[in-house]
């Protein structure tokens, strides 16, 4: 048994779930008028209503207990001030440093790191005005019109979906605006229909990869070296003009051709989910521009802030984290949606899956003890009203408890005729629909209105009744602007970390990965054998052995 589930506050949290699950939400707002006023925090322009969910205060006091007991804010300290907190790696956790804009001082191994991420800021600074202004030529002499991004998980979510949410502030003063793309798939495909989209002398590759050495990016960054050297008959020189790399691994880069002037460094402790503050942010700033991208980490610095010195009682992370555990550890809920109500948070979702379930799918605790106690959900989500067409009958009738975060502008980018607020209505009416739910004895009021005898009534009643109590957190800001985005991800980093905290799992490290790569690799040499020699042995299942067989015969049946 685990110090957590054995300690007083959980059992306390138990006993309190068993009369919290006959808890309705819609009596509780009955029973208190000020409920949406006591159950919402505002800082760093965010309003976030956590009403609509099945709690008391004495449910939030047992949870912050939680939380105290499992000393959240000295881990917090730790993270902040740079301890080793990332323990199987044995790396401090510093994505705060990187949008540090106080510039104060932040130790590493008795180095204050500020003068060297200011340095790469600086670059990336000089860099985006040069591309941004078409200073910077290509070449054959023309300016950068499209950015390729080359990167997967942290090296692409991040950038790629902070782009797309920014894309109203792409244009420079004279209306220019860079292209973004971002390949990331091995399946030349992503590549090929990328190169399609651009003409490659006016193109600026990014190489986008921490440790230099991910299977996917290096093909990918090789298969577009070679295409650029098609393109200028085979003229080395070429590369330096149209590659950049956003990496660690200074000496892998350097080995791969890329001049030592183009490459935007970070460091061992910048976690790739945490990394679009750091170079690999460059993207973003050169799809934005620098000013933006300036804005982008000055809203995360303020969410530092807030979240380093506001009481649990009114921190937004810590409460949207013990909200989690919450409905996690004792509702048993497996997964959470993330439904944001704006377009240009399409990537959101995706993005907050690798953030997560990466730091949070874990199920050993820091000792390496098996867990007895649930730790991350399945995060998903879509833009809303997308979803409620698909997958919200489910939210609303299904059987499984989804707790829901919507998130949702003020004000639109695109303000056309009514649209937004028809968006925003289906948002707020959402939220009521999934916590108020609609009774037997309101549908049969309903069914009656409509004129519908008994028979019909009773046949149809319960296919419309909605239980309800459904909870939901919603996430207001005024506009989806650089400064509120990165408010928006430093806070969802942050309930990643108090929810690590209070797990007790490393949310760091990404060891489950690993697995996937050293047999992809295997197989790979595998396939290469086997074309050789048909009779090859093949060590492993029943099951992969035949599928691998079953590829190279249709294969080779089809190349025929
Ligand atoms: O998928 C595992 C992972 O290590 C992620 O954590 C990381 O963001 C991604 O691969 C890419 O890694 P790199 O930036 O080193 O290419």
């Amino acid at each position: 048994m685990s110090e957590l589930t054995q300690s007083s506050v959980w059992k306390s949290l138990e006993s309190h779930y068993e009369s919290a699950r006959e808890w309705r939400m819609r009596d509780l707002f009955a029973r208190d008028a000020g409920r949406a006023q006591k159950f919402h925090l505002e800082a760093c322009g965010l309003y976030v209503d956590f009403s609509k969910n099945i709690i008391t205060q004495e449910t939030l006091g047992l949870l912050r207990g939680l939380a105290m007991e499992a000393r959240v804010p000295a881990a917090r300290e730790a993270m902040f001030s740079g301890q080793p907190i990332n323990i199987t790696e044995g790396r401090a956790v510093l994505h705060t440093a990187l949008r540090n804009r106080g510039n104060s001082p932040v130790m590493v191994d008795g180095e204050d790191v500020m003068p060297r991420i200011n340095a790469v800021l600086k670059q990336m600074e000089t860099f985006t005005r040069r591309i941004r202004s078409g200073e910077w030529k290509g070449h054959s002499g023309k300016s950068i019109r499209f950015v390729v991004n080359i990167g997967i998980g942290g090296s692409d979510l991040g950038p790629s979906m902070i782009t797309e949410a920014l894309r109203p502030y792409g244009e420079d003063a004279s209306g220019r605006r860079l292209e973004c793309l971002f390949v990331s798939n091995v399946d030349a495909t992503h590549l090929a229909e990328a190169l399609k989209k651009v003409d490659l002398e006016e193109t600026l590759f990014l190489v986008a990869s921490k440790t230099f050495t991910t299977q996917e990016t290096m093909r990918n960054a090789q298969s577009a070296k070679a295409a650029l050297l098609e393109r200028f008959a085979g003229d080395e020189s070429a590369v330096a003009r149209h590659f950049a790399a956003l990496s660690t691994n200074i000496q892998a880069v350097t080995a791969f051709g890329i001049d030592p002037e183009n490459i935007f460094a970070f460091w061992d402790w910048v976690g790739g989910r945490y990394s679009c503050w750091s170079a690999i942010g460059l993207p973003i700033a050169l799809a934005i521009g620098y000013e933006n991208f300036q804005e982008f980490l000055s809203g995360a610095h303020a969410m530092d802030k807030h979240f380093r010195e506001a009481s649990l009682e009114k921190n937004i992370p810590a409460i949207l984290a013990l909200l989690g555990v919450w409905y996690n550890n004792f509702f048993q809920a497996q997964t959470h949606a993330v439904l944001p109500y704006d377009q240009y948070l399409q990537r959101f979702p995706a993005y907050l899956q690798q953030a997560d379930m990466e730091s949070s799918g874990k199920s050993v605790d820091k000792e390496g003890v098996r867990v007895d106690y649930q730790t991350g959900p399945v995060i998903w989500g879509e833009p809303g009203t997308n979803g409620q067409h698909s997958f919200y009958q489910l939210l609303h009738q299904g059987t499984k408890l989804i707790p829901s975060d919507f998130l949702a502008p003020l004000v639109s980018h695109n303000p056309i005729a009514d649209h937004h607020g028809i968006l925003l209505s289906n948002c707020f009416a959402q939220t009521e629909a999934l916590m108020l739910g609609r009774t037997r004895e309101e549908v049969e009021a309903d069914l009656r209105e409509a004129n519908l005898d008994d028979a019909e009534i009773a046949r149809l009643a319960p296919h419309k009744v909605f239980e309800g109590n459904r909870p939901s957190n919603t996430i207001l800001f005024e506009k989806l602007t650089p400064y509120t985005l990165g408010t928006l991800i430093a806070l969802y980093e942050h309930k990643i970390f108090v929810q690590g905290v209070i797990w007790n799992v490393n949310s760091f490290d990404q060891m489950g990965v690993e697995l996937g790569k050293v047999l992809a690799k295997k197989i790979q040499a595998e396939l290469a054998q086997v074309e050789k020699n048909p009779a090859a042995e093949l060590a492993h299942d029943g099951s992969t052995s035949t599928l691998i067989r079953y590829y190279l015969e249709k294969r080779s049946q089809a190349s025929r």
